[in-house]
């Protein structure tokens, strides 16, 4: 499966993402989650030490490896084809969460008339990557919506769009959720977080229904979860906590609905 989690910044998106990638590959499954955002932390989340994860090189800098991916005669032409595997084994940081980590890192703008190819780089190893049905891709989104349109969500087989109950958040994420049931998504669907009282959970709902956003589920507002997000320890002190066992069973659901690989295999861009 790979799904991505969307949403404005803050509502929660590295609890969700990092949440699920443990789940997962604690059940076994080959995981890898990438870290989309610019400014990532889904690294720390997953259990890596700060000295670690400062020492990532992202793939947007790994310029050898552009270059050959990249490398075709034709300006614009890239042939790619990844398996999980093949990340794994160029890219991937395995984490104390067991899933691998892939940090993309900025997207450098290089000025009119280039062929940027990090740019393309990242949108096409999204594009390409094969995933078969036992293993799992989960992408930790960049806040807001600009990414869209760069196209990172292409191919992925669902969107969470996390959302609290603040109006903000729930702008945010209708917006997101048009943009990607417009970029053609198969699956967009909202999630509530750090829900507080039924009041909260009612206007979330109500928000799903009148935008037509199907619920995936809500998460509990959870003081172990922010008490964890103010000293920087990771998902794994989680465990058993109403937040984390509310995720698990959200995973179950996203697994049961998001069946296989729904990209075109291979080719070229
Ligand atoms: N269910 C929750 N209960 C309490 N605090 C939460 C909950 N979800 C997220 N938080 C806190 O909110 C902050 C933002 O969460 P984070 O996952 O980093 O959001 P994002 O990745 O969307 O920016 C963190 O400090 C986190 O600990
Ligand atoms: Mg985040």
């Amino acid at each position: 499966m790979k799904i991505a989690i969307a949403g404005k910044g803050g509502v929660g998106k590295t609890l969700v993402a990092s949440g699920i990638a443990w789940t997962l590959a604690r059940a076994g499954r080959m995981t890898i989650a990438i870290d989309a955002d610019p400014s990532p932390n889904l690294a720390l989340a997953l259990g890596i030490l700060q000295q670690e994860s400062d020492a990532i090189v992202p793939v947007s800098e790994q310029d050898e490896w552009i270059k050959k991916k990249t490398g075709t005669a034709f300006p614009g032409v890239y042939n790619l084809n990844f398996s999980v595997a093949d990340l794994v084994r160029e890219f991937a940081v395995p984490t104390p969460a067991g899933a691998h980590l892939l940090v993309m890192g900025t997207v450098r703008s290089m000025g009119a008339g280039c062929t940027c190819p990090a740019n393309s780089l990242i949108r096409n190893l999204l594009r390409h990557l094969i995933v078969d049905r036992s293993e799992a891709v989960v992408l930790d989104m960049e806040a807001g919506i600009e990414h869209l349109g760069r196209g990172t969500a292409e191919c992925v087989e669902m969107m969470i769009v996390v959302s609290d109950a603040n109006r903000q958040s729930l702008a945010v994420a209708g917006t997101i959720a048009r943009m990607a049931q417009g970029a053609g998504i198969p699956r967009v669907m909202l999630l509530g977080n750090r829900i507080r009282n039924e009041q909260e959970y009612g206007m979330i709902s109500a928000f799903a229904e009148k935008n037509s956003i199907p619920m995936l589920g809500v998460i509990p507002y959870d003081p172990a979860v922010s008490g964890a997000g103010l000293s920087g320890e990771p998902v794994l002190s989680l465990d058993g906590t109403p937040a984390f066992l509310a995720i698990e069973e959200i995973t179950w659901t996203v697994a049961q609905v998001v069946s296989g690989n729904t990209c075109s295999r291979g080719g070229m861009t």
